[in-house]
């Protein structure tokens, strides 16, 4: 909600996911009555397998699937508003780059496409460009760039709108090593300046290092959530990755035994 002055309170969480739901057309139920909330602010994981259900719970949140059941919200407005779209930057799994335009045009066409004037889309685009050192690539298509470019782009178009949730899925998948610590680097530094962040990543020393709570997902279900200390806790484990090998593979999970 937002007050007479354009505020928004402070109480409303970046996400807040109630009872979704997502039945694809073939039957195949990605997610259950699947609550979330994510205060303002936070870095945070969401790990799980392959196919547990983090691409559509991103997508369902970036209103680009139609949901089964629930509800979505985003700083306290309606995910599919158009306000709660332009709050949210996403960095999504597969890189969808248009392949007619150069790389400068991709991030100028964006910020348009998010109403802003081309002087300040330009302005940004500029910013964006050299913070993400493509500069010596400004003006080149995007399928001439090498898939560090690419990585690199996807970043900086998702950040082109001054998003305030910013989504990443699985962002540093087939990076190598340096640009993986480049990407962190940076997207650590846009924690810092307060935006929140919602990660999806397979780098299990990486979650545990970057994010302030992680939550586990497995087949549609969320099944813990927590800090990474208090994962291990739970799972009396000695690093995430064991926490993770035993949610995924125990039945039930000590949350769902505290919760019996
Ligand atoms: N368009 C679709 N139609 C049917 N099933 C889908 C579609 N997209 C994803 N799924 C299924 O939904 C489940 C969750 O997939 P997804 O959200 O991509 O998981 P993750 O991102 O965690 O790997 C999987 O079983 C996947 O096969
Ligand atoms: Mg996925």
């Amino acid at each position: 909600m937002i007050d007479s002055l354009g505020r928004v309170p402070v109480s409303a969480p970046a996400l807040d996911v109630r009872r979704l739901t997502k039945r694809y057309d073939d039957g195949t139920v990605a997610l259950e009555d699947f609550d979330l909330t994510i205060p303002e602010g936070m870095f945070f994981g969401l790990l799980g397998p392959n196919g547990a259900g983090k691409t559509t719970l991103i997508n369902a949140v970036c209103n680009l699937i139609r949901i089964t059941a629930g509800d979505v919200r985003v700083f306290g407005e309606p995910g599919s508003s158009l306000l709660a779209r332009s709050w949210v930057g996403l960095a999504e799994q597969d890189i969808n780059l248009d392949r007619f335009l150069t790389v400068e045009e991709t991030l100028v066409y964006h910020g348009g496409w998010f109403g802003m004037t081309k002087h300040d889309a330009e302005r940004r685009a500029a910013e964006m460009i050299d913070v993400f050192d493509l500069r010596a690539k400004s003006d080149v298509r995007t399928p001439k760039l090498s898939g560090g470019m690419r990585r690199r782009l996807l970043l900086a178009r998702a950040l082109m709108h001054r998003p305030r949730l910013v989504i990443l899925d699985e962002p540093t998948a087939s990076v190598d090593f340096e640009l993986r610590q480049e990407l962190w680097r940076y997207i650590r530094r846009l924690h810092e300046k307060g935006t929140t962040i919602l990660l999806t990543t397979h780098y299990l020393e990486e979650a545990e290092a970057l994010c302030e709570e992680i939550a586990l997902i497995r087949a549609g279900r969320l099944i813990a959530r927590d800090t990474a200390s208090g994962l291990r806790r739970a799972y009396t484990a000695d690093s995430l990755t064991e926490v993770y090998v035993k949610a995924m593979h125990e039945q039930p999970c000590p949350v769902e035994e505290a919760a019996a």
